[in-house]
């Protein structure tokens, strides 16, 4: 596999990033990821510096928890945070008191007792800078703009603490060898949380993956099509998750939210783990029309969002990843167009075919090949000469919930009670916060490693170049230097 480690040469994204920046707010005069300390080399591994993929980092007996963002998406990670087990909350940071404030109340009647010292820090952009010095967290949630996940990241690296931040990891090739080189230097997990790696039926075809039921794999499909136009109200407010995400929808032309439909398909195929890993892509974009209707229909003709240029951008993205092996991914990309919720979730093997939105099935089994569970569940009661299962429909409804019975995976068994208890998005948050703290509190190797991250959120930038290239194909650089080929597949950990 041939690795381009080069640093991204065209930020494309920051420069039309500045561009917008300029006329949004003069406290974000000074671009983030400009001030990080360390350039992403992606040359050689810097002596004393160490391979994350299956580290584990020394048991803590009590993690000592801060929060970056408690905008609309932190307070999920916070809540979860504050009620496992064997956590002390130190730290709540926005740039809003307000939502400091709020949500430190309820770090407090989760348990007043074990969190009686958390602190908050507000106002400025660099404020958190001042939490982790202050109080010196063990691990530290970071739930910002997507601009600033690899300066906090990388700062709460520097700082001692673990850090697990929301998705994408970064924006740019350069931005995520940077994570890379600092998780290597300071030995401290970075966790791209991504959660949807911990839904039902995601861990169920994980499972069923590992089990050899879809055969041989060869093909996936993902995606992140969620129409999300309404947030552009938030960008005429000047606060909330609309507020900056408008003008990425306004400024950048690529797959910019590929993580949430990869990273599943990435665990199923064994992506830098040992059997394969991301070898190139190509991308198109449609054209973009659905924002500018929006904003002009919608939210208003003289709003500040009908005044911006959607042009640029395209509604519908689709990339195609070609793997090492030469499986293919496609992952697509779409927060405009009318249109149902998708994630596509899709696997395909010699076998069959597992995919979502709706949930169904489709396998190609014999009595002879297949096992009795799957005899019983695909309706192969004796062995008829030539008979195999109808593999052109799809099982749906009550059939694939029959699968559940057999194929749910032990950690979803395990932790179910937590998550209908704790929720987030169906629970998947509850399974991967509660099971991200007990891993550091037992001294395990995270279920996502930096390197997962930093490949599943490569697809950004080089989706960017491909578009600007009219589709020309860009190779993924090796994040791991070559060490995934010996990285081990994620067990079913039960
Ligand atoms: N995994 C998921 O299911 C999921 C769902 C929603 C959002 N997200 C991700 O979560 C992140 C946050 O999204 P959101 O919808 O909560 O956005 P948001 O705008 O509602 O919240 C972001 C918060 O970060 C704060 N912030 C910004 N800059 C800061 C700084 N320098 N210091 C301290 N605080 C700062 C803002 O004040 C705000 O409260 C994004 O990366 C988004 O992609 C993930």
């Amino acid at each position: 596999m041939k690795s381009d480690s080069t640093p991204d040469p065209s930020p494309f994204a920051r420069r039309n990033f500045l561009k917008a920046l300029g006329g949004f707010s003069a406290g974000f005069a000074a671009l983030p990821s400009m001030v990080s300390a360390q350039s992403g080399s992606g040359g050689n591994r810097p002596s004393g510096a160490t391979y994350m993929g299956g580290f584990a980092a020394p048991k803590l007996d009590k993690v000592k928890v801060a929060i970056i963002g408690v905008g609309a998406r932190g307070p999920t990670h916070l809540s979860h945070a504050a009620a496992a087990e064997g956590t002390e909350f130190v730290g709540i940071c926005d740039l809003y008191d307000d939502a400091c404030q709020r949500w430190k109340k309820k770090v407090l009647d989760t348990d007043g007792e074990r969190h009686k010292n958390v602190k908050t820090y507000s106002g400025d952009k660099y404020a958190y800078r001042k939490m982790l010095a202050e109080t010196k967290p063990d691990a530290v949630w970071i739930a910002t703009p997507w601009e600033w996940h690899a300066p906090m990241a990388i700062d709460c690296m520097n700082a001692g603490a673990h850090a697990f931040v929301e998705v994408p990891m970064a924006t740019s090739l350069e931005d995520l060898w940077k994570i890379i080189d600092t998780s290597e230097s300071t030995k401290r997990h970075c966790m791209m949380i991504e959660n949807v790696n911990y839904g039902r039926d995601e861990l169920m075809f994980l499972n069923m993956c590992r089990q050899g039921v879809f055969g041989e794999l060869l093909h996936g499909e993902a995606a992140y099509i969620h129409e999300l136009r309404g947030q552009m109200n938030e960008y005429e407010r000047g606060r909330g998750t609309g507020s900056w995400r408008t003008l990425h929808w306004a400024n950048e032309n690529g797959n910019l939210y590929p993580t949430h439909g990869l990273g599943p398909v990435a665990q199923y195929m064994n992506l830098a783990r040992t059997e394969d890993n991301f070898r190139r892509l190509v991308s198109f974009s449609s054209p973009a029309r659905n924002h500018e209707l929006y904003a002009k229909e919608v939210i208003g003709p003289d709003s500040k969002s009908a005044k911006l240029d959607f042009s640029k951008g395209g509604d519908m993205s689709t990339s195609i990843i070609k793997t090492t092996l030469g499986r293919t991914i496609m992952v697509q990309w779409d927060e405009s167009s009318p249109r149902p919720y998708s994630r596509h979730n899709l696997i395909q093997g010699t076998r069959g075919t597992g995919a979502g939105f709706p949930n169904r099935l489709a396998l190609d089994y014999t009595y002879k090949t297949a096992t009795p569970e799957l005899r019983k569940l695909l309706n192969l009661p004796e062995d008829k000469p030539g008979q195999h299962s109808n593999y052109h429909s799809w099982i749906e409804g009550g059939g694939y919930n029959a699968f559940y019975e057999v194929f749910d995976h032990p950690l979803f068994k395990r932790m179910e009670s937590i998550a209908s208890k704790h929720g987030g998005h169906g629970g998947m948050d509850a399974i991967m916060n509660f099971r991200a703290i007990e891993c550091l509190r037992e001294g395990l190797p995270l279920d996502q490693n930096v390197y997962e991250g930093a490949f599943w959120s490569a697809v950004t930038p080089l989706s960017r170049k491909s578009v600007a290239e009219d589709g020309m194909p860009q190779d993924f650089p090796d994040f791991t230097r070559g060490n995934w080929k010996t990285t081990k597949p994620l067990e079913v950990v039960s």
